[in-house]
C-alpha cells in the first residue's frame, strides 16, 4: 500500500477523534502483514491524564484482534510538519514494530516523512530487555 493511500485512511479516522479538551485531532492508520488497517484517533477524558492518542488506539484494536505483525503506521494532524508521536506511544509502538515497518509522519498538506521506531526511539528499552528476576529476597 502506498504511504498516501496510509495517510487518506488515518484522515478519516481522524475525523473520528474525541477532542474536546485540546481541540486537537490525531488519526492513525496501521497496516497489518494480514492486510487488515486498524484505524485510531485520540480520545480525550476530562481527567485528562486518561487520554488516548490515536496511535495506541489502533495499536491496541490490532493487537487485541490477534494481529502483532506490521507493515507500516500512519500519523496524521493539522501540524506544520508530520505529526510526531508522543514518548508514551513510542515505547508502545517499540513493544511491536521493528525497524522494517514504515511510519509515517502525515498533516493535513501532503507532508509525510517516513521513519523507523529506531529513529523515533534511539536506545529503547525492548522486550528483550527485561530481565525476569528471581524475588525471593523480598
Ligand atoms: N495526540 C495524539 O493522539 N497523538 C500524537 O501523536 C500527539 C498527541 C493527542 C493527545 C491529545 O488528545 C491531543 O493530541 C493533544 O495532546
Amino acid at each position: 500500500m502506498k504511504s498516501q493511500d496510509l495517510v487518506a485512511q488515518a484522515i478519516l479516522a481522524r475525523a473520528r477523534a474525541y477532542a474536546p479538551y485540546s481541540g486537537f485531532k490525531v488519526g492513525a492508520a496501521l497496516l497489518g502483514k494480514s492486510g487488515a488497517v486498524y484505524l485510531g484517533c485520540n480520545i480525550e477524558n476530562a481527567a485528562y491524564s486518561s487520554t488516548n492518542c490515536a496511535e495506541r488506539t489502533a495499536i491496541f484494536k490490532a493487537i487485541s484482534e490477534g494481529e502483532r505483525d506490521f507493515i507500516a503506521m500512519a500519523i496524521v494532524a493539522d501540524t506544520d510538519q508530520g505529526c510526531s508521536p508522543c514518548g508514551v506511544c513510542r515505547q508502545v509502538l517499540v513493544e511491536f514494530f521493528d525497524d522494517t515497518v514504515e511510519i509515517h509522519l502525515a498533516n493535513l498538506n501532503g507532508v509525510i516523512q517516513s521513519r523507523t521506531i529506531s529513529q523515533l526511539l534511539p536506545g529503547a528499552f525492548r522486550p528483550g530487555d527485561v530481565q525476569r528476576n528471581d524475588r525471593r529476597e523480598l
